[in-house]
């Protein structure tokens, strides 16, 4: 039967607190460490510190093999693997910012008995090159690296992880690839093991590639709405063709969240680097620029002048599940409103008020139906299931105007317009 293996975890956000349970839950026992005293208070509390569906379960059912900690001592003690787990926001140049993970790699010099060091952390290509180097001056010569890149998505990264679709190891020597699988060993999927510099770019193009099927699928709305083809019919058909699989194609008002735009721009910035203009790459983050900024305009296509309009956000988080503002498209939307003179309302489940750019000002109400009141529009900007059991027909009494914009196709066209709303969608006639 297996050997309990010891892992150090640097870094308690979404990465490394769901890989410190996920593998505590594998049978491995796990110290994750972070400097934030309130975060590992929380955590030490019993209580997990943002929304993920599942996680706080399964701390609480390992929490024999899982402790959370600001110790380093502590930390690397019995550790053999040492993930890091931190995160990499842009710099001023778009690079990574690495100073995180350049921090991590130093305050493990004189754990000399690590076996391996894994980055789990999106970085560019040629980090772990840089790491190693780190590594060697810190006396670790004979701790191997290897990148170890996640494909968790946020809502579903408990269970992304255990039933992911492939394991990606690039390591410098065969025997730490074999220790990082045997850490995972109880999921079933293939692994693949393979340098190191491919294993960060898998991530890197993964991500990218996935930004430019929406960014494809909103280009081809917008052609739809112009020729009078409904996109909803011709993506879901395009999606049927299993060379190009139905997911991702769903057009909306653009990508956001924590790794599509910063992993895009950071591809686009090593590109740049490297003296090449990724032309396809600048424009699926183009395309995504503008998919927000259309909605501004069809607005006033149908209002005139937004000045003194009040203008309702429905759902402010970057998708459903999560309470997660990063990148969200609906901080741009309400950052452009309040750039035209309108007043912006807004309400979302999940999503915190300090979590919204403190730059802007939207009034936050507790139901849709309270934002909806005398406002002059709505935009359906996250597709919240619950958005679908609004009293619809009351909602356009209640509106100044009963102007939707539906951000995401979530509504029936037809019945939207059977009840007196001037109804806009995505790709839709
Ligand atoms: C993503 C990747 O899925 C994951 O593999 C990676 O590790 C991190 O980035 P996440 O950011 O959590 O995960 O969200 P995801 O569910 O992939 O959605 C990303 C954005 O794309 C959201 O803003 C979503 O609304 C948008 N989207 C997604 C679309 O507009 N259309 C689609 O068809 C799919």
């Amino acid at each position: 039967d297996r050997r309990e293996r010891q892992v150090a975890v640097f870094g308690a956000g979404y990465i490394g607190l769901v890989t410190g349970a996920c593998l505590a839950d594998l049978g491995n026992r796990v110290v994750v460490r972070d400097i934030d005293t309130e975060r590992v208070r929380i955590l030490q509390a019993g209580d997990v510190p943002f929304h993920e569906p599942g996680l706080g379960d399964m701390i609480a059912r390992n929490k024999e093999r899982l402790t959370f900690t600001l110790d380093l001592d502590e930390t690397l003690r019995d550790a053999e693997v040492a993930y890091v787990c931190v995160d990499t926001p842009p710099s001023a140049s778009g690079d990574a910012d690495l100073s995180k993970v350049w921090s991590v790699v130093r305050s493990l010099a004189g754990a000399a008995h690590l076996r391996a060091v894994v980055m789990k952390s999106t970085v560019p290509v040629g980090t772990g090159a840089r790491a190693r180097a780190a590594l060697d001056n810190a006396g670790l010569t004979a701790t191997a690296y290897a990148s170890n890149p996640e494909f968790t998505a946020e809502g579903r990264a408990v269970s992304d992880f255990m039933n992911p679709d492939r394991i990606v190891i690039g390591a410098d020597d065969p025997a730490a690839a074999a220790l990082i699988a045997a850490l995972h060993e109880g999921i079933n999927a293939p692994v693949v093991t393979t340098d190191v510099r491919s294993a960060e770019m898998v991530k890197l193009a993964s991500n990218a590639l996935l930004a430019t099927k929406i960014s494809f699928a909103n280009e081809i709305a917008t052609l739809c709405e112009n020729t009078g083809a409904d996109a909803m019919e011709v993506l879901s058909a395009v999606g049927l063709d299993h060379r190009l699989g139905p997911h991702f194609l769903r057009p909306g008002i653009g990508w956001g969240g924590s790794c599509f735009p910063k992993d895009s721009e950071a591809l686009r910035q090593l590109a740049s680097n490297t003296g090449f203009h990724p032309m396809l790459l600048s424009a699926v983050i183009d395309v995504n620029n503008i998919q927000k900024r259309r909605v501004i305009q069809k607005l006033k296509d149908v209002l005139g002048d937004l000045a003194g309009r009040e203008i309702a956000l429905l759902g402010m988080a970057f998708k459903p599940g999560t309470d997660d503002m990063r990148e969200a498209p609906s901080t741009v939307l309400a950052s452009r409103l309040q750039a035209e003179g309108a007043s912006v309302r807004c309400w979302d489940p999940l999503a915190q008020p300090g979590e919204v750019e403190p730059w802007v000002s939207a009034t936050r109400y507790a139901s849709p139906e309270k934002a909806l009141d005398g406002a002059d529009a709505a935009v359906v900007v996250t597709e919240w299931p619950q958005l679908r059991d609004v009293d619809w027909a009351r909602a356009a009494a209640t509106m100044r105007r009963p102007v939707l914009f539906d951000g995401r196709n979530l509504l029936d066209p037809a019945q939207m317009r059977g009840l007196g709303f001037t109804y806009l969608s995505v790709g839709r006639p």
